[in-house]
């Protein structure tokens, strides 16, 4: 077979495997997605996603009638017409400490797993994929999966995420995350609209603080509502996330109910609504607990036939909301250095091998930066005495490899 029709193989179905199929499936460039789950409904809950300096790069991947139907993955379709605000409360008082507005376009909330099932539309998926070793070939590469099957391709681009296999083999002495000393208990839950009616008259998607004197932080990100694109309930979905630095010296149980006793206890001295919003959590509880790590690469890549992309490529706390957004970016500049190469016949492979270095390069520039500030981010959370507009806890989303002047800023 001659090279080029060859697929490019993506390892992961998430938000940077999805969007680049999208591109490829519409340029006519063979591909396929392989991924480990069993299918796109296998994980229960997620969590939102604030896209702002990612829609543009979206819009340019996705055909025109998908990119049209982004608004029906928004977590508050009542709010469609509400951009919302950027707010940061002081726990103790309830006064919001910082207050930034959204620009009027350009922004969108949405669920991740209702993104994710958009941008699988029309895709040539195989689920229950697992990758699990990569073997170079003279003119091709192989990707080896858990259940023994193999798939030969033209590319690997990993995208599966921050535990990335792809990683460890392109950056094999390097690949190793980096722990933010941070406790990270996620709750999903279900409120009645009397409980949640507070947390919506302040922002209709999400809000942050910390309490001055504990430094225990809080995040509140609504996830559904009960009016909803085809299927309706009569109660709200919402993410209450708290947080804390290692220097308490609390740990996190390993019993779910344990964990929601200890996370009431740490908060029981917040001020009205932020306190009965982790009252109102039930003890069983869907409960994630993350440990907070990020990564960027410090050598070069191994391997000409095999890159990451997103979180793969440089995962971040999400203390800045950022990794989403470079993942979709990440997937347009993969478009745009190599695309136009995949597209011709008998393009010499040292072409395509020098476009991925640039492509490289460009991800680097963006994300090292959106690595250091949402690390900043996240241990500023846990400083109050110590934040400052400055702090890029609370400061602008900037795309880092721009000048905040050509319509790509978000916030
Ligand atoms: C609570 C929370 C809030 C966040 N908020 C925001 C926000 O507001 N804005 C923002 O921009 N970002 C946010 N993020 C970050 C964002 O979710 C990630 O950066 C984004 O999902 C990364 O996309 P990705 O394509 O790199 O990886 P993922 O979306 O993680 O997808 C990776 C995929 O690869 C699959 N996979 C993994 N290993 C293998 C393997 N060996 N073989 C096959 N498949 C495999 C996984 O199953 C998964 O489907 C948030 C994250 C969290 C946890
Ligand atoms: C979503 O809907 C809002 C309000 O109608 C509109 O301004 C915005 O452009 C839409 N976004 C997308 C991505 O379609
Ligand atoms: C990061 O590294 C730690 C310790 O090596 C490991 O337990 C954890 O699973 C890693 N996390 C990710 C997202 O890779
Ligand atoms: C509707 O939502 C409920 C609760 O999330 C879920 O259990 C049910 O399966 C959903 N029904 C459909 C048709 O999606
Ligand atoms: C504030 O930041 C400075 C410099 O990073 C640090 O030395 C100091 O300990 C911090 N203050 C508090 C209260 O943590």
């Amino acid at each position: 077979m001659p090279e080029s029709d060859l697929p490019i193989i993506i390892i992961g179905a998430g938000i940077s495997g999805l969007s680049l199929a999208q591109y490829l499936r519409r340029e006519k460039i063979p591909y396929h997605v392989f991924e480990r789950d069993p299918s796109i409904d296998a994980r229960p809950g997620g969590w939102g996603l604030t896209l702002h300096y990612g829609l543009p790069a979206l819009e340019e991947l996705l055909p025109p009638e998908l990119y049209s139907r982004l608004n029906e993955t928004n977590v508050n379709i009542e709010a469609v017409n509400d951009p919302g605000r950027y707010l940061f409360f002081d726990l103790k008082n309830g006064e919001a400490k910082y207050s930034l507005d959204f620009p009027k376009t350009g922004r969108l909330r949405v669920l991740r797993t209702k993104l994710r099932k958009l941008l699988t539309t029309g895709l040539d998926i195989t689920w229950s994929k697992k990758l699990v070793e990569v073997r170079e070939n003279p003119d091709s590469v192989t990707a080896i999966f858990e259940d023994g099957t193999t798939c030969e391709g033209r590319l690997i681009v990993g995208c599966d995420g921050s535990a990335s296999r792809v990683r460890k083999y392109v950056y094999p002495t390097t690949y190793e995350n980096q722990t933010v000393p941070v406790h990270f208990v996620g709750a999903t839950v279900r409120y009645t609209p009397e409980q949640i009616r507070p947390a919506l008259a302040l922002d209709p998607y999400f809000f942050q603080g910390t309490h001055p004197e504990t430094n225990v932080y809080l995040y509140f990100s609504v996830l559904n509502t009960p009016r909803n694109i085809g299927n309706d309930t009569d109660y709200y979905v919402a993410q209450a996330v708290v947080t804390w630095s290692y220097d308490k010296n609390i740990e996190i149980p390993e019993n779910d109910a344990e964990t929601v006793a200890l996370i009431k206890q740490l908060t029981s001295n917040w001020a009205s609504p932020f306190r009965e919003l982790i009252e109102a959590i039930p003890e069983d509880a869907e409960i994630r607990r993350i440990h907070i790590s990020d990564w960027y690469p410090t050598t070069s890549r191994e391997h000409e036939r095999v890159v990451v992309m997103g979180d793969a490529a440089h995962s971040m706390t999400m203390f800045r909301g950022e990794g989403g957004n470079n993942a979709v970016v990440d997937a347009h500049d993969f478009a745009k250095r190599v695309g136009h190469l995949l597209k011709q016949k008998d393009v010499p492979f040292e072409k395509i091998a020098a476009a991925l270095r640039q492509y490289d390069e460009d991800i680097l520039v963006r994300g090292r930066v959106s690595v250091i500030n949402s690390r900043r981010a996240c241990l500023d959370a846990h400083d109050y005495a110590n934040l400052t507009d400055q702090s890029p806890l609370v400061a602008r989303r900037v795309r880092a490899d721009c000048n905040g002047t050509n319509g790509t800023n978000g916030n």
